[in-house]
């Protein structure tokens, strides 16, 4: 009896702890996880350092810690959302000649880029 009891409790147990994976997997990324996840991906932090992404300490560009409290992109724009992607999407156009090449992004991916950067206060 005491035995059978156990039984059921453990099949309860790995049914909740099956629940609890469901539900992180259902968790859709946020703009900005899916951004930092991006800036690793294509590589940002060759060029700069950027705090909250690992092995982002590129000494090319500057840092873009507090990037979220700066008034100006690169020297040139306004800092503001439809800026930076303008900025993540077409350096080369913004800055002729600047070190950041146009990184071949797609406007989706340079939002979530923006949105992980407007984390960095
Ligand atoms: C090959 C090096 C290189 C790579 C790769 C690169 N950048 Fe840059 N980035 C630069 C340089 C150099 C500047 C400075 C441009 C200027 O001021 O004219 C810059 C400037 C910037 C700025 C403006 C910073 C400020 O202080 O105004 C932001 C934001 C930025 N980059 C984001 C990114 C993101 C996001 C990526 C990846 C999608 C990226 N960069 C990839 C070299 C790079």
């Amino acid at each position: 009896m005491r035995k059978l009891t156990l039984v059921f409790m453990a099949a309860g147990l790995s049914l909740l702890g099956g629940c609890d994976i469901d539900t992180v997997a259902a968790e859709k990324p946020t703009a900005a996880q899916r951004g930092a996840d991006l800036i690793a991906e294509v590589g940002c932090g060759s060029c700069h350092t950027i705090p909250g992404i690992q092995g982002a300490n590129g000494l090319v560009g500057p840092p873009l810690d507090q990037m979220a409290r700066r008034i100006y992109i690169a020297g040139k724009l306004r800092n503001s959302p439809d800026n930076m992607v303008r900025w993540i999407l077409n350096p080369q156009k913004v800055s002729p000649g600047n070190a950041m090449p146009d990184m071949g992004l797609t406007e989706s991916q340079a939002e979530d880029i923006t949105a992980y950067l407007a984390t960095l206060e």
